[in-house]
């Protein structure tokens, strides 16, 4: 379905989201022939380019980075012709007077491209902007959608904690309609995120055993290898917690655990995450300790080569106690979860990237085949690999061949590859895409993620006024602090480990 005509006007278009993420991801969409006939992009920064040079720059991107870019035939062409839709002026947003200015170059664009005044404004700022910019579009004139639909599209972070979340919101809700903000997380936009629902709500085998009846415990982990890069300084102000755990995690967590929505629609997925996101029992601040693990990434070496620890990377206060790890367990108090424990993790250096969800499966009420180690071990798993190598993976119990009854754990695997040739689409191309449709479903409501913040506060507030509570380091290379298995308290479990340790010393 292609969407209606109108021009995308990218705040923060000289930096690095636009260039590595945005425009190739628009240009995938160009392949793909889904982008509406009169069309535009309008780029806005502190910079000054000349169209030219923006869309010079822009085609470097879009070579590095599309993915359609490898399978288009007559590439050349097809980008020479794409990156005749970009435009760019320069702005200095924090200035109110300045806006009269562009407005009118954004109207005059609007003329000649004929797009019916219908205007994204996608935030890829600093957050610092996320109500300067939309607060002097709207005494523009610009949030008005007398003339044309206009929408918001706004980066993470959406807050920094419970109360700015709520400020921003509130801020944003003074000159536009809920309907007109579209909050991104990009988790929501990949494939096998949105899979989850598919695979929960279209499969017999799977539902009826979804709750507590079956499910022993949930895990969701996501893991990356790489450590923080040059975000030191972002990420000195964020952590794990913030940055990967009250946005994404929970998203997953709660795309896992929602009752299934009346119908496929925005607001009916929506409620349902709310729902259950309010359903979550909230640790208390005095027992932050006891269920939540902070860590941080020390020096090592991986495979003979050295590793920088955390406090080492560049824009990293060598006292850093923020945390590249965090582990916690929490339960939902609703009937369908009462009393199963969902364990999530995140962390940074760890020794692979991976994200996926594991529904552990109770075991059989009557062990038949007692004595036997192996069968005592065997528990039900369903893996859901969300990346890399999207996929399915079951494992159970099948009898080894020859006599008694021996029994071993098997998998049964299904890759997203082989389904199908095409790459996934990537998060932002389907967002994107969704945003230009009007259809919000995939983007996060501010009800959710206020509540998301809600949950999270005791435990930034525990570790804001406590510093007896420990940050765990853990060599870089590995799965994060050993104390994060004691969170299971059947000390015949521990998170799954996809892959070995990489760091062969520890310090
Ligand atoms: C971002 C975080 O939101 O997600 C990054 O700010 C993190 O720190 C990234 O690396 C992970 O995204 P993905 O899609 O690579 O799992």
């Amino acid at each position: 379905r292609k969407p209606e005509n109108h021009i995308l006007v990218i705040f923060g278009a000289s930096g690095d989201l636009t260039h590595r993420k945005l425009i190739p991801a628009i240009f995938d969409l160009y392949i793909k022939d889904t982008l509406p006939e009169k069309f535009a992009i309008l780029g806005v920064g502190r910079t000054s380019f000349t169209d030219e040079e923006f869309r010079k720059r822009m085609g470097e991107g879009i070579e590095t980075f599309a993915s359609m870019v490898k399978a288009s035939s007559n590439k050349a062409e097809k980008l020479k012709s794409f990156v005749k839709k970009l435009y760019y002026t320069s702005l200095n947003t924090k200035n109110a007077e300045d806006y009269n200015g562009f407005k009118s170059t954004l109207l005059n664009l609007d003329k000649e491209t004929g797009t019916g005044e219908n205007f994204i404004f996608y935030l890829a700022t600093p957050p610092s902007m996320y109500t300067v910019i939309p607060e002097n579009l709207a005494k523009q004139g610009l949030n008005s959608e007398n003339t044309g639909f206009k929408r918001l599209i706004v980066e993470k972070p959406f807050g920094y904690d419970l109360e700015s979340a709520q400020k921003l919101n509130n801020h944003l809700l003074k000159d536009y309609k809920e309907d007109q903000i579209y909050r991104i997380d990009h988790y929501l936009g990949k494939e096998t995120v949105q899979n989850l629902l598919v695979t929960r709500f279209s499969n017999g085998i799977f539902e009826p055993l979804w709750n507590r009846n079956y499910v022993s415990h949930v895990e969701i982990t996501s893991a990356e290898s790489i450590g923080v890069g040059s975000r030191g300084g972002y990420y000195e102000g964020s952590g794990a917690l913030r940055d990967m755990l009250q946005n994404h995690l929970l998203l997953l967590a709660s795309l896992v655990s929602m009752e299934p929505p009346a119908i496929i629609d925005s607001n009916s997925i929506r409620n349902e995450i709310v729902k259950v996101l309010q359903s979550i029992r909230p640790i208390k601040e005095d027992e932050v300790d006891k269920h939540v693990i902070r860590g941080q990434y020390m020096p090592s070496t991986i495979k003979g080569v050295k590793v920088k620890g955390y406090r080492e990377e560049t824009g990293v206060n060598p006292e850093s106690r923020t945390e590249t790890y965090v582990a916690m367990k929490f339960f939902i108090d609703n009937m369908r979860w009462a009393g199963v424990p969902f364990f999530i993790r995140t962390g940074k250096m760890l020794p692979t990237r991976v994200t996926e969800v594991v529904i552990h499966f109770k075991q059989t009420p009557h062990h038949l085949f007692a004595g036997n180690t192996a069968i005592t071990n065997n528990q039900n798993q369903l893996v859901i690999r969300i990346q890399p190598d999207e996929g399915l993976l079951l494992k159970f119990g099948m009898k080894v061949p020859g006599s008694g009854f021996n029994v071993q754990n098997v998998n049964m695997d299904f890759h997203y590859a082989d389904l199908s040739e095409k790459e996934l689409p990537s998060a932002y191309e389907r967002l994107l895409h969704d945003c230009m449709l009007g259809d919000s479903t995939l983007y996060s409501r501010g009800d959710a993620v206020e509540a998301a913040w809600k949950f999270i506060k005791p435990i930034q507030d525990a570790w804001e006024k406590d510093r007896n509570i420990s940050v765990h380091g853990y060599p870089a290379g590995t799965w994060g602090p050993d104390i994060a298995d004691n969170l299971f308290e059947d000390p015949h479990l521990s998170w799954r480990y996809p892959c070995k340790n990489l760091a062969n010393d520890g310090n």
